[in-house]
């Protein structure tokens, strides 16, 4: 049976033994990034939520480690418990050869409450900074980003970081490739902002969705009804021409802007490496906020379930030419090395570019360097 919406998760995993309410008082300044960090190395990787949040009342907490590992991923998504990886992706492969297409409903609980306009502000949700060297406060980090394509109509599903740069915007960061940048570049090719809702806390298949990647031009919310095996239940939004799910937590609508940028980042990835800070990363201008009416879980929002998961292994060695090297990382969107004890004291962050320069084969999903004869010297490698 799938979930409607986050709190039935939660109160499953609250009666499973698998959720620990903190309630005394964290800072939403570095303190739940350095909780959530020492949860995801225990045993258990207990979903946390945070009561009490400094400078802000009762009622505002913040929720995360919701699926941290394959076990959890599996209750979501209502696979058996002991699944391995391999057959829960070729499950999901499996539920989406029919898709589900979903159903517009009148109203639902995202709809409890609207400000417009002046009264937006971004800043009444406890959003926390994780880590020291994020360049904000970070709104999106397990949510959707929608969007529509403005010839065809078909909508994107996606994940893609957002930074609260004040009370009514806020950076994203959308790597080229990504369907929603496809979506912006034809926006601006009609000189039109692109309008974008964001959702949090919503039924936990939706953000697992919003990370798959499908075929251009497939309706996303009909592979999230298949993956979670009922139709995903969505309203209209009412400042801008797009669905969300109707049992989100909080809804955020707004348009990307043609030619507002403003720095966005850096960000502590989910992979484990510090994700680059854009100089002139586009900035959404928000229209509207539905924030939840009530309660227990009101005001939510979710840093990834995987806060610092290690990424894929890669394969390198010192060179000659290129010393002091002691991080590498890859994944499917970011690359990249670190070289330890610049001066002025901190690490330096180097991206392809610098890696080809210095002679190392490297393509966008993998890094390659040649070992020496004889075997020396290996860099600290931790990705
Ligand atoms: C926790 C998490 C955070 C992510 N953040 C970003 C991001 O900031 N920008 C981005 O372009 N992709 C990001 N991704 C990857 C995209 O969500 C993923 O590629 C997804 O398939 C995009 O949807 P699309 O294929 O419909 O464009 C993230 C993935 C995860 C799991």
């Amino acid at each position: 049976m799938p979930f409607a919406d986050m709190r039935e998760f939660i109160a499953l995993l609250e009666k499973r033994g698998e959720l620990l309410r903190i309630k005394q008082e964290v800072h939403w300044d570095l303190e739940i990034g350095a909780w959530l960090h020492k949860a995801i190395r225990t045993k258990q990787q207990p979903a946390l939520v945070f009561e009490k949040i400094t400078g802000y009342p009762e009622g505002y907490t913040v929720a995360g480690m919701l699926v941290p590992n394959s076990a959890r991923w599996a209750l979501a998504l209502d696979f058996p418990e002991n699944i391995s990886w391999t057959e829960m992706i070729a499950g999901i492969y499996e539920r989406c050869r029919k898709p589900i297409d979903p159903v517009i409903v009148p109203t639902g609980p995202c709809k409890d409450q609207k400000h417009t306009g002046s009264h937006c502000n971004l800043l009444e949700f406890p959003v926390p900074r994780y880590i020291a060297r994020d360049g904000g406060r970070y709104l999106g980090t397990w949510h959707c980003v929608i969007t529509k394509d403005p010839d065809t109509g078909e909508r994107n599903v996606g994940m893609y970081r957002l930074m609260v740069h004040d009370r009514n915007s806020l950076g994203i960061f959308i790597c080229p490739g990504e369907h929603a940048h496809f979506h912006y570049e034809k926006w601006k090719a009609r000189g039109e902002p692109m309008p974008v809702a964001i959702t949090l806390g919503q039924d936990e298949v939706l953000p697992l969705h919003s990370l798959w990647s499908w075929p251009y031009g497939v309706d996303e919310f009909a592979m999230a009804g298949a993956m979670r095996t009922a139709p995903v239940e969505l309203v209209k939004c009412e400042t801008v021409d797009l669905e969300v799910p109707a049992t989100a937590e909080i809804v955020v609508e707004g348009h990307m802007s043609l030619t507002e940028r403003r720095p966005e980042g850096p960000f502590g990835e989910y992979t484990g490496h510090m994700g680059a800070l854009i100089k002139d990363g586009p900035v959404i201008n928000v229209s509207a906020i539905h924030p939840p009416q009530e309660s227990d879980l009101s005001r939510s929002a979710q840093r990834p379930a995987a806060l610092r998961v290690r990424g894929r292994r890669g394969n390198l060695t010192r060179r000659r030419d290129f010393r002091g090297l002691t991080h590498l990382w890859s994944s499917r969107h970011h690359c990249g090395l670190r070289a330890a004890q610049q001066p002025g004291g901190d690490d330096r962050h180097l991206d392809s570019q610098d890696l080809r320069r210095a002679g190392f084969g490297c393509g966008k999903f993998r890094l390659r360097a040649r070992p020496r004869s004889d075997g020396q010297e290996r860099d600290r490698v931790r990705c």
